[in-house]
């Protein structure tokens, strides 16, 4: 059998490198410069980022990915900021950032509705905290809750809603306040693969209708090749930048595209930075004891 060629994910037609070339003048959103992260621990100075250098243009959709512990959630914290980095800085339309503000939109794994307050309240909350009247917000709040398809819930509490429904809430929620960037830590990460991908095909669609750059962090190469203009590909021990990778799958995406040449070379590449070819699998050398004596074997031999 022949080994099937795939095209080098880096040979672009003229109309992609065209795309990305339009991309970059447009006017830069997010500047990471020189971020550093220490944690003290008690292990002693652990580095979670080191030396992180990007640029998110707007209405650009970057995805971040990188082994479990290379920094992703710290680094998204930090452009929250959640968290104050111990070197460089992040400038959000030129302006530093310190502190959380409704510039910025946040959406978590981890389910974070105020389970006593319905959809429609949920939503309204971040409004009402910017002084908007309560008639605006609920208003608005109802304008948000339609874009995300969830109309029919506006009166539901959280307990009521799947886990798919509640993280439309979340990102309704999030996009209320108008940020400049909505940023997302694993958002669908606990969602099963039917809904993940609607999930996915939804926030498309909406990224597609509203002025937002969107930063958002995944474990799921699919995802970030199915998302993304570009994924940041980030490494351990420190963390820091491996590549950025222009993702040459033409838009409008579509799922059938997980098959294309583009989308498998794109895949293929990222696969090559995450499991880089180590030392031969050891699971072999596993010492196998056996806990019971049933005669015949489960795996028939022919
Ligand atoms: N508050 C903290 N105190 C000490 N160390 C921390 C703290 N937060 C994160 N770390 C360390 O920083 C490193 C990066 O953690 P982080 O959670 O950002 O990784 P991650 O890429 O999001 O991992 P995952 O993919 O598992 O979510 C890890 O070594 C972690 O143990
Ligand atoms: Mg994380």
């Amino acid at each position: 059998m022949t080994a099937i060629e795939l095209p080098s994910y880096l040979e672009k037609s003229a109309a992609v490198s065209a795309r990305f070339e339009k991309l970059k003048q447009r006017e830069v959103i997010l500047e990471v410069k020189q971020l550093g992260k220490q944690f003290d621990s008690q292990q002693g100075l652990v580095t979670a980022l080191r030396d992180i250098n990007f640029k998110t243009h707007r209405r650009e959709f970057v995805c971040v990915i990188g082994p479990s512990g290379c920094g992703k959630s710290t680094l998204i914290r930090i452009l929250a900021g959640l968290e104050a980095p111990s070197s460089g800085e992040v400038l959000l339309d030129n302006k530093p950032v310190f502190e959380p503000g409704p510039d910025r939109g946040m959406v978590f794994q981890g389910y974070t509705l105020f389970p006593w307050l319905n959809v429609k309240q949920n939503v309204m909350f971040g409004l009402e905290m910017q002084g908007y009247t309560k008639a605006t917000a609920e208003s608005e709040a109802l304008n948000w809750i339609e874009l995300v398809g969830l109309e029919r819930f506006a009166d539901a509490y959280p307990h009521q809603l799947s886990g798919g429904m509640k993280q439309r809430v979340a990102i309704a929620r999030a996009l209320a306040n108008k940020p400049r960037i909505l940023l997302m830590d694993e958002p669908f990460g606990a969602l099963d693969a039917q809904t993940r991908s609607k999930m996915q095909a939804n926030l498309i669609e909406i990224w597609r209708n509203i002025d937002i750059t969107v930063l958002f962090i995944t474990h799921d190469l699919d995802e970030a090749i199915y998302l993304a203009d570009r994924i940041l590909v980030l490494k351990a021990n420190p963390g820091e930048v491996e590549e950025l990778i222009e993702v040459s799958v033409p838009r409008p995406r579509h799922s059938s595209q997980v098959i294309s040449p583009e989308f498998l070379a794109t895949k293929k590449r990222l696969e090559e930075l995450i499991h880089p070819p180590g030392p031969e699998d050891d699971t072999d050398d596993l010492h196998m004891i056996r806990m019971t004596h049933v005669g015949d074997d489960v795996e028939i031999m022919e």
